[in-house]
């Protein structure tokens, strides 16, 4: 039996959603196109050509998904707002039904006391910022800072959880320099210069929002992280493992954290970030917690002949693999949050993401026994306790992911709901592991 007790009184139970994944309405209410829409409508880009358009129509469904919420017993929400909503042309004129939409979906998540935690980029570049050049472009991070001023002041009086930038790992090396995401580039460069005007742009976020939001807000950055294996005791291997750590962990986390950017890295790609005088301190401003989004662990080789890091993952034989595939490993969740607990101190911790995509299948009664989502789940709360135990400052928990939506490159097919989407019909139906997950937060509430 799952023994949650350890976790904290006031620990935080939520899932997580992303706007381009679940809202559809594409070109509704003054939206214009993000990078995500260029992308997903590009040939061969995206599985089975999906695209966004549609995607879980929550954009016209939300009142069901918020009582979907309630009934999950969800004490928060984390969503991400669609820049291209707000600021259609990613400067200048904002959309006011764009803000509407966030507004009533914050009023309503308040009526039934689920505390929003609001995501200002989860990958939506407006596409007229793109044109002027994207994340490689410094300005970009200044008319972020610009979108995020218009949100706080709007949402502000209601809103005090925010998350500035998710995964800006993904943002920067897989989509500019693997080029499986948008904008779908491959280019060092301009990968290493992205991810510095990213992490500027966190920077710049953090300070708007103190200056315009009414609440006294929680800010913080939200970090993809992997404990990092050599694949054997090579030299080679091992110092390929370094590297890797550097790529996945350390690049984020040290100027978050008033490190400046690690010089082996620097060494490693051969390019410098576009550093000015004032942007490390800004990154490195104080903020009340660290988002970390935990799927993973990378077990890696040497591998001289590929691109930076130059460092290759392996398959680990025998082990557990979801449909995305990605090995199942609980305790690598719990060693990422002791390790960046001892490593760099932060105040509080939330898991921001976990979760898992299998093949589903419905009953024929209606019903979803995802025993696979389930176990996955219940391994990676044990994870999180015993985290605790360890010391880990750990004040909250967000499934990835609340509904089955649009897995990016790999479209509607991979499912990391608690609560299953027919595409067709877009009915809604909670999956065994959503009934579970709505029980435990239950048993830990009567426990607390
Ligand atoms: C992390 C991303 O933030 C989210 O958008 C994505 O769907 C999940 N990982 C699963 O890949």
């Amino acid at each position: 039996m799952l023994d949650l007790s350890a976790l904290p009184p006031g620990f935080i139970w939520g899932a997580a959603t992303a706007a381009y994944q679940i809202e559809g309405a594409a070109a509704e209410d003054g939206r214009k196109p993000s990078i995500w829409d260029t992308f997903s409508h590009t040939p061969g880009a995206v599985d089975n050509g999906d695209t966004g358009d549609v995607a879980c129509d929550h954009y016209h469904r939300w009142p069901e998904d918020v009582a979907l919420m309630r009934r999950l017993n969800l004490d928060a929400y984390r969503f991400s707002i669609a820049w291209p909503r707000v600021i259609p042309d990613g400067v200048g004129a904002v959309n006011k039904a764009g803000l509407d939409f966030y507004d009533r979906l914050v009023d309503a998540l308040l009526a039934e006391g689920i505390r929003p935690f609001a995501t200002l980029y989860h990958w939506d570049l407006p596409q007229a910022l793109q044109d002027a050049g994207g994340w490689p472009n410094r300005a970009t991070a200044e008319a972020f800072a610009d979108y995020a001023t218009v949100v706080a002041a709007r949402l502000g009086d209601r809103v005090a959880d925010w998350n500035t930038v998710n995964e800006p790992l993904c943002v920067s090396w897989i989509g500019h320099l693997d080029g499986r995401m948008a904008p779908g580039e491959r280019d060092l460069t301009r990968a290493v210069h992205t991810s510095h005007h990213v992490l500027l742009g966190h920077g710049l976020v953090n300070q708007a929002i103190r200056a315009s939001a009414r609440l006294s807000p929680n800010v913080g950055i939200v970090f993809n992280l992997s404990p990092i294996e050599p694949g054997s005791s090579r030299p080679e291997d091992m110092a390929a493992a370094v590297r890797a750590d550097g790529h996945t962990n350390r690049w984020w986390l040290d100027p978050v954290f008033g490190r400046g950017y690690p010089a082996d890295m620097i060494e490693c790609y051969g390019v410098e970030p576009p550093v000015r005088e004032g942007d490390l301190e800004l990154i490195a401003a104080p903020t009340e917690f660290l988002g970390i989004n935990y799927y993973f662990r990378q077990i890696v080789v040497d591998d001289p002949e590929g691109k930076a890091p130059f460092a290759r993952q392996i398959p680990v034989p025998g082990s557990v693999e979801t449909a995305m595939p990605w090995e199942v490993y609980a305790r690598g969740l719990e060693d990422v949050l002791v390790s960046v607990a001892e490593t760099y101190r932060p105040r509080s911790i939330l898991v921001t993401e976990n979760g898992s995509a299998w093949y589903d299948t419905v009953e024929p009664s209606g019903e979803i026994q995802d025993k696979e989502r389930t176990d996955y789940l219940e391994q990676h709360l044990e994870a999180v306790r015993n985290a605790i135990l360890r010391g880990a400052p750990v004040d909250g928990y967000f499934a990835w992911s609340l509904l089955d939506n649009f897995e990016w490159a790999y479209g509607y097919d991979k499912r990391f709901g608690l609560i299953r989407v027919d595409y067709d019909t877009q009915q809604r139906t909670i999956k065994a592991s959503g009934h579970r997950y709505a029980d435990l937060i239950t048993a830990h509430r009567r426990s607390r």
